[in-house]
Formats: C-alpha cells, sequence, structure tokens
C-alpha cells in the first residue's frame, strides 16, 4: 500500500469515473459530472462513508493522479490506446456486449482481447486493492469487469465484494459459445453478492454455474468451494433513477415554457413521438422506424399530424457494427423524409447528439408518445425518465417485452419490436389513446418508479451485502 493513496471504507470500481473530461468555455479541459444515475444514487453513500471511485477517464493514456471531485475521491485508471482499442472496444463491446444482447450483432471472438480484459481487469483490481482499507467494501460494475470480484478476493480475502451487472445475462445456449466461459463465472463468483437487472438474468447465470462449474446451487445461493468455502447469492435488484431532478424540473414553468417552443419549433403537429437512445443496435431503433415510414405510406399517419423525434445519442463510434448501424439509420431516416417532408413539416427530426437533462425533460414533456423498442435491453432508464417526468399524468408508453423495464412497467403498451405490424398497430393505439387512459395507465406506472427508485435500489442491494457480513 503507497502512502500517498488514502484508503477508504467503501469503493466503487467502474469502468468509467464519473467524470467526463470535456472541454471548457476557455477551450481548456475540464471534469464534468457524468449525467449517468449511478453517481447521483451512490453520493449519499460515498459521501457517509468516506468512498472511493475507481475508474477510467475516458481518453487513452491520460496519467492522472488522484484527486477530489464533488467530495468523491476519484482514482483513475490508465488505459493505453492498444488496450482501448482491445479491452473496450473489442472484448467488452465487440465480443461481451453482442454476445450478452442475444446476439443481435455477431460477437467477435479474439484471443489478443481476451488477454487485454485479463490484464485490465487486473489492473482495476489491484487499483481497488490498494485504496480499500481492511474489511472495508468494494462494489463492482458491469460488464467491462466480470473478473474483478474474483481478482480482488485474492489478493484482499478480508473484504465484503459486490458485483452489479448492468446488462442481461443470456441464456446458457448462447453464453456457451464464449471461449472463456468458465473463466467469466469464476471472476464474477468471487463476489458475495453478484446483482442482476431482471430474476430471468439471475436464472441464467445459475444455470450457467450449475452446467458450467457444476457447482451446488439452492435457492440464489452458489457454493463456491475454491478461496473458502465459501458462498455467493445471485439474484435480481432491478435498477432505476433518481427521479427528484425529473420531476422538479417537469414542474419548472421554464421547462415547461420549452416544451411549447419544442412543439411550436416542429410545427405544432396533432401528435410527437419520441424515441430517446445511444446509437446502438440493441435498442430497435431501425424497427421503430420502419413501423414509422409504413404508417406514412399507407396513410395511417400524415407529416402533418405527427413527427418522431429521435435522438440518438453517438456511442463506441470506432466499432464497426455501430459504424454500420449509423450508415443504415440515416439512409432510412433520410429517405423517408425526403419522401414524406414538406417545407412545413418533418417527418422525422433525427439528432445525433446528446442533450443536458433540462432539455431532455422539456422534450419528454412535449412528447405524446415515448418509443422504447430495445430487441434487447438490462433495464431501460429512459422509459423511467419518462413516466417521472409526467406529473402531468399525460403520454403514453410503448415498451418492448425484451427491456428489464418491462418486468416493472406492466402498464405501459408492450410490443415485440420484431412484429412490425403488431408494432404499427401500437403505435396506433398509443396516438388514438383517449386523455382518460393516458392518465390511468400513467398513474399507475409513475406510483411504480417514484416507490422504487435509485435509493431504493443502493439501499437494497448494500442491504444484501451487508447480510452476507454480518453473517460471516
Ligand atoms: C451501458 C452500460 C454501461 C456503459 C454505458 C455507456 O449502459 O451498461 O456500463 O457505461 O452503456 O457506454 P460506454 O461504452 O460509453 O461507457
Amino acid at each position: 500500500m503507497t502512502s500517498s493513496t488514502p484508503t477508504a471504507s467503501f469503493v466503487i470500481v467502474a469502468n468509467r469515473l464519473p467524470v467526463d473530461r470535456v472541454q471548457g468555455p476557455d477551450g481548456a479541459e475540464v471534469w464534468r459530472r457524468s449525467p449517468g444515475g449511478l453517481v447521483a444514487a451512490l453520493e449519499p453513500v460515498m459521501q457517509a462513508v468516506d468512498g472511493a471511485w475507481v475508474g477510467w477517464a475516458g481518453q487513452s493514456d491520460l496519467e492522472l493522479k488522484p484527486f477530489v471531485e464533488d467530495g468523491i475521491l476519484l482514482l483513475p485508471v490508465t488505459l493505453s490506446a492498444q488496450e482501448v482499442e482491445e479491452y473496450y472496444e473489442g472484448f467488452a463491446n465487440d465480443t461481451i456486449w453482442p454476445l450478452y444482447h442475444d446476439v443481435i450483432a455477431p460477437p467477435q471472438f479474439h484471443r489478443e482481447w481476451w488477454d487485454a480484459y485479463v490484464r485490465v481487469n487486473r489492473r482495476f483490481a489491484e487499483r481497488a486493492a490498494r485504496a480499500v482499507s481492511q474489511g472495508g467494501t468494494v462494489w463492482v460494475h458491469d460488464y467491462q469487469l466480470q473478473l474483478v470480484p474474483a481478482f480482488l478476493r485474492e489478493l484482499r480475502p478480508d473484504l465484503t465484494i459486490g458485483y452489479f451487472h448492468h446488462i442481461p445475462f443470456p441464456a446458457h445456449g448462447l453464453y456457451a459459445q464464449l471461449p472463456w466461459r468458465d473463466q467469466v463465472l469464476q471472476g464474477l463468483l468471487g463476489a458475495d453478492v453478484v446483482g442482476f437487472q431482471r430474476a430471468q438474468d439471475a436464472t441464467n447465470f445459475l444455470a450457467a454455474v450449475r452446467r458450467r462449474l457444476r457447482l451446488e446451487v439452492k435457492g440464489s445461493t452458489v457454493s463456491v468451494p475454491w478461496g473458502g468455502p465459501r458462498t455467493t447469492v445471485a439474484r435480481a435488484f432491478p435498477i432505476s433513477i433518481d427521479t427528484t431532478p425529473y420531476t422538479e424540473l417537469a414542474a419548472r414553468p421554464d421547462v415547461r415554457a420549452r416544451a411549447a417552443e419544442i412543439r411550436e419549433g416542429l410545427g405544432n403537429p396533432r401528435k410527437i413521438l419520441l424515441g430517446v437512445d445511444r446509437l446502438d443496435y440493441t435498442k430497435g431503433i431501425r424497427h421503430r422506424i420502419k413501423a414509422f415510414g409504413e404508417l406514412l405510406d399507407q396513410a395511417r399517419l400524415s407529416v402533418e399530424d405527427v413527427t418522431l423525434v429521435q435522438v440518438a445519442s453517438p456511442s463506441r463510434e470506432r466499432v464497426d457494427a455501430y459504424v454500420q448501424l449509423r450508415d443504415e439509420i440515416e439512409l432510412a431516416v433520410a429517405r423517408i423524409n425526403g419522401d414524406r417532408d414538406t417545407m412545413e413539416h418533418t417527418a422525422i427530426r433525427y439528432l445525433h447528439q446528446g442533450f443536458p437533462r433540462e432539455e431532455m425533460v422539456a422534450l419528454y414533456l412535449a412528447a405524446d408518445v415515448m418509443l422504447v423498442t430495445a430487441l434487447r435491453d438490462g433495464m431501460n432508464l429512459v422509459a423511467k425518465e419518462y413516466v417521472a417526468a409526467r406529473g402531468d399524468h399525460r403520454g403514453v408508453l410503448v415498451l418492448s417485452e425484451f427491456t428489464g423495464a418491462a418486468d416493472e412497467l406492466r402498464q405501459a403498451i408492450l410490443v415485440n419490436p420484431h412484429d412490425i405490424d403488431g408494432l404499427k398497430d401500437a403505435i396506433m393505439q398509443a396516438v388514438e389513446m383517449p386523455p382518460r387512459e393516458q392518465a390511468r395507465r400513467m398513474r399507475a406506472l409513475r406510483k411504480r418508479v417514484l416507490e422504487n427508485d435509485v435509493n431504493a435500489w443502493s439501499r437494497d442491494f448494500l442491504a444484501a451485502l451487508e447480510n452476507v457480513r454480518s453473517a460471516r
């Protein structure tokens, strides 16, 4: 342990730090808090217990000393340009990501990528091991770091270790394709608690553990023979959002005025449909655009009446599958707009940009119908953001059955996005839904989202970890 590193009793390990390095107004690089909900959820815990956060700053070859931002001690991990290519773009986002999302895109298996993944996971584990105090707690996040729990346990058997998996865990038939399937399971089993989004993800993981490693599984508990004997609990802890900023922003007069301005800017169509996604092949953006295009072709909808706003924020832009997807979507949007736009109205307002939260809430308020048509999604927090923002009890959520959110948000219009005719009918049902039915559904959805917010999620997970510690 180096003397320069302060020790923390609670350490988060995630691929990304909770801040992004961005250009400030005077051109200098500054830190800006990441918009994600994870930091908001964990901030109160971190501050109460003197926490630290291990992660990557999002640029290659950036050597940074530990620093404090918003009261949280940040411990940066450096990745070389080659490691960004092989560990992050390669193994994490071109092997695990497509494989775990039911092979929507073909996963690439490369041994050099695996070697880089092992090496970088070890580096994250070593960084956390140096930072955490005796008997402390480490909470590891997501698919980029599946080997960290076991590396950490090897380095520091005194720790309580949690892992949360933010994306789906696939059925065994697909998981079994992974050449390193046993090593990944062993990596995860280093944790005392392995959390998943849906009960089905936990079931898939436990089935893989039983079938591949032949370990004893009772209910949600695995008996782990090595480094112990000990147990690992695997179960669902569905993640949510910090609802407060959404309800507060949605009530602000200036944000409501901005929503009216957005409608105006689109030519005051009778209905606005909205899609908000990272530009990712798991999100079903093409399916949504296809369904909308056919509704226009068949004159079931017209551009005078309805506009689709599609916000697609740039993501993983150096991975081939994402480059291809962008081309396909932009071609489809341009074709539909070319055929259908008038001087006054557009069919699809496509924005390949991210927006600040205020603007997003204005957009949620302007949107009569929110389209979440993911082909596979761990949770989908956009669906929950839309619901949290609609304190006026208006608006309709169309939600894919293949999202984690669909397990909870049963009063949405649930769709199978592969069924284009079914999707078209669902869009029509949403466009035509009377205000009373909108309000009835939205009330029920809001009750669910407001009662199960991200604070409840972190509380539940940390309580499960505490149970393990006290049972020792
Ligand atoms: C998903 C993953 C996160 C990831 C995020 C953005 O939500 O579960 O772990 O951070 O996408 O992707 P990126 O590759 O930009 O970190």
